[in-house]
């Protein structure tokens, strides 16, 4: 994707998500301005509810926001084509969960062989998929099956995932909320490598303060604003 130089590669303005539930209007996001610079690990922390699960999916081009501008690699995605937003879903931004979901019957290798064929690709002996697989150090499991591999491997498996298509960024959205310490100091070493030396742009959500630490800058919501960085 490209974007003039200098420019951020996220950039929202007064963002606002309302979910209408039966009779009620939940308001999720109230207005949010945020320029994340590509290259930026960017740590977003906040209360549970607080809506930064909703700024990601409007982001990743999950759900479309209520009202505002939300640009990526400076293009206007609600002035997108479904089939521009589609592309931009699939090869632009991908999200790594605190689930790791990855599918059961397959194997790691094919967990991840299946998200480069499912973006006509398919790379197995290339250069790029054995860096990902050396930066993730999960090249001696990919013959197993998620159920046969750690938490921390799984998780591995699923940034791996995430990042052999080259996203221009990627959203995890607690990505070591489900893992031991150990663990989640493993994922976030590997996050901080990717961002480092592949120039990852990352987004990163986390209720833990020492995840929080890893990124460059960190901001604050609460009830659907951010209130600080
Ligand atoms: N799909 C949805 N339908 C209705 N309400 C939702 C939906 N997703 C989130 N919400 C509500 O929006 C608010 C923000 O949620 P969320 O973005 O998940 O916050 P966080 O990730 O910070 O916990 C909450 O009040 C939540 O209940
Ligand atoms: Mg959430």
């Amino acid at each position: 994707m490209s974007s003039s130089p200098g420019a951020p590669i996220i950039q929202l303005q007064g963002l606002r998500k309302i979910y209408r539930v039966g009779k009620v209007d939940v308001e999720a996001l109230r207005g949010v301005n945020l320029d994340v610079p590509a290259g930026e690990f960017l740590a977003v922390v906040g209360p549970s509810g607080s809506g930064k699960s909703t700024l990601f999916h409007i982001v990743g081009g999950l759900t479309p926001p209520t009202a505002g501008s939300v640009r990526v690699g400076g293009h206007d995605v609600a002035a997108m084509s479904d089939a521009d937003r589609t592309k931009l879903r699939k090869s632009s931004v991908s999200f790594v969960f605190q689930k790791f979901n990855l599918l059961p019957t397959l194997t790691a290798r094919d967990n991840i062989l299946l998200a480069q064929h499912l973006a006509g690709k398919n790379h197995q002996g290339d250069a790029r998929f054995q860096q990902v697989l050396e930066l993730l150090g999960i090249a001696h499991r990919l013959d197993h099956k998620p159920a046969a591999l750690s938490g921390g491997e799984q998780q591995r498996v699923a940034i791996a995932r995430a990042i052999v298509n080259q996203p221009a960024i990627l959203l995890a959205d607690e990505p070591t909320g489900n893992l031991d310490s150990q663990n989640s100091g493993a994922v976030l070493e590997i996050l901080r490598d990717l961002n480092e030396r592949l120039g990852q742009t990352i987004l990163m959500i986390t209720h833990n303060p020492d995840a929080a630490a890893y990124g460059h800058r960190v901001v604050h919501m609460r009830d659907g604003l951010i209130v600080g960085s």
